[in-house]
């Protein structure tokens, strides 16, 4: 039961670069969220208001989210932790607001600095202020699948944030494998568990490759009935407050898979491989996909 297509959520503008520890230009950030838009993608998380102390990477959002090119069909969202970081996005013209929170106490105090039941009074006016701007709105659930300082994290506390999520409003869930632990069996669980509780074509899968499991992730995920997966160009990407997680899914290799399965993704591979190829210039680094790794074999 494969999909005839799916659609690519590409994260690496924020979720990879945040973890960069080199200064990153704003005008290579740009060029990026240019040519990733250029290469098809219609959803691209851009940026991150969040406290500029808290990820110094991305402290230049405003200036990044002004200066993209804005193509029509392609929403252009960010991170967005608090009504400051929603009145500094929508200034700079945002597209879409992407809140977050996690799954488990420790993680979500570390990353964001409050209990999770302190939290929902925080995302909900940014959720009605998004909307109220007449923005799509995104809701992370982070370590999902597991957690840094806590290990295991139960399903129901998943499903239940989920649910909380959409009744304050939000379009669509992204369930987040932030530190990259998560197997097969473990997705089809959680996603069957999700399935009985909210509407599957609402759920996003994100995941992160530290174990090498993403692919055979969203893989199972597509056949539990799933139809969109968050993915970040060249595999970079992690999150500063949860030790030892490697970068997301690479953009490119999620491509390579869906199309060889038949799966359309309305991705060019030419020009992803190419904006790839310029981005692992433009950072002065190997990237970690396995596409980057073929083609400096060759
Ligand atoms: P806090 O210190 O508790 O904030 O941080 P506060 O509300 O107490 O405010 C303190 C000061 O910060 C105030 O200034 C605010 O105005 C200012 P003062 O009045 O003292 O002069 N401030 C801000 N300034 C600019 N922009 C803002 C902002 N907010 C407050 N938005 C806070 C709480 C949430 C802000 C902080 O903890 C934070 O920014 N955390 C972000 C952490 C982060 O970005 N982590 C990575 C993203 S999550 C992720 O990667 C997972 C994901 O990929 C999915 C997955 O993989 O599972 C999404
Ligand atoms: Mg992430």
């Amino acid at each position: 039961n494969l999909p005839e297509a799916v659609c690519l959520y590409e994260v690496g503008p924020r979720d990879g670069l945040q973890n960069e520890a080199r200064p990153v230009p704003a005008e290579v950030k740009v060029e990026l969220v240019d040519r990733l838009a250029a290469a098809g993608f219609r959803s691209i998380e851009v940026t991150s208001f969040v406290h500029p102390k808290w990820i110094p990477q991305l402290a230049d959002a405003d200036e990044v989210m002004r200066r993209i090119e804005r193509r029509p069909g392609v929403v252009y969202s960010a991170l967005v932790p608090n009504e400051r970081g929603l009145e500094r996005a929508l200034q700079a013209g945002v597209g879409g607001v992407n809140v977050f929170l996690s799954a488990s106490e420790t993680h979500n105090r570390k990353n964001i600095n409050k209990s999770i039941s302190d939290t929902y009074p925080v995302l909900a006016p940014v959720i009605s202020g998004a909307k109220a701007a007449g923005l799509p709105v995104r809701g992370y659930v982070s370590t999902a699948f597991g957690c840094p300082y806590e290990g295991r994290v139960a399903v129901d506390q998943v499903v239940g944030i989920a649910c909380r999520l959409l009744e304050l409003g939000v379009d669509e869930l992204s369930i987040g494998d932030t530190i990259g632990v998560a197997v097969p069996t473990q997705v089809m669980a959680v996603v069957s568990a999700l399935a009985r509780e909210v509407p599957l074509h609402r759920v996003a899968l994100h995941f992160h490759d530290t174990y090498g499991t993403a692919l055979a992730n969203i893989v199972a995920g597509m056949t539990a009935g799933v139809r969109r997966f968050d993915a970040s160009a060249g595999g970079l990407g992690g999150c500063p407050y949860a030790p030892g997680a490697t970068g997301n899914v690479a953009t490119e290799d999620v491509v390579y898979l869906l199309h060889r399965m038949g799966v359309s993704t309305g991705v060019d591979e030419a020009a992803l491989a190419e904006t790839t190829r310029w981005l692992e210039q433009a950072l002065g680094k190997a990237l970690a996909s396995h596409a980057s790794a073929v083609r400096r074999g060759q």
